[in-house]
């Protein structure tokens, strides 16, 4: 697409209307095309550029990959650990459940997703862990 020339368009046309009033009615639905053409689907994007400007996201994930949280979980697909994705899907992210959750990595679980349980991670702060649990709850779509 011709930016450039989309611009003098419309620029043309403005001095067109100033000069004789009810001719701008082109300019007008060409633009209506071109907004629908940017829009993409959500269903198409990544998590990251869902919540790119998104401070929890941001910060969650930025603690999650410095923890060992990686070694045991993925968004996708389970490992030795619930997907991410999956964790998403079965808690709504509301504050109890954040921090429901958060206490849960801090302390250590077992026995809600199979027999392998969750090691507790006592270096870790409920603020930090709370701050993990929001970006996992944001990987749904
Ligand atoms: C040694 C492997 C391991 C590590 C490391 C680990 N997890 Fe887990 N995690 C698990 C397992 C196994 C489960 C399922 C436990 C269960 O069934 O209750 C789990 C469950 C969870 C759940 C779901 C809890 C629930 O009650 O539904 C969350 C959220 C979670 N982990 C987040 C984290 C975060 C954040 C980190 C990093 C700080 C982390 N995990 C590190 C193995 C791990």
């Amino acid at each position: 697409m011709n930016l450039s020339k989309l611009a003098s368009v419309g620029v043309i046309a403005l001095a067109g209307m100033a000069y004789a009033c009810g001719g701008g009615s082109d300019t007008k639905s060409e633009e209506t095309t071109t907004t629908t053409e940017t829009a993409a689907p959500k269903k198409d994007m990544s998590f990251d550029e869902m919540h790119k400007d998104n401070p929890d996201y941001v910060d969650g994930l930025a603690l999650v990959k410095e923890s060992d949280c990686p070694s045991c979980h993925m968004v996708e697909r389970k490992i030795v650990g619930p997907a991410y994705k999956d964790v998403a899907e079965k808690y709504e992210s509301t504050d109890e459940n954040i921090e429901t959750l958060a206490k849960r990595v801090v302390e250590g679980n077992n026995g809600v997703w199979g027999q392998v349980p969750m090691p507790a991670h006592p270096g870790l702060s409920e603020d930090d862990a709370k701050k993990m649990i929001k970006y996992i709850l944001l990987l749904k779509k």
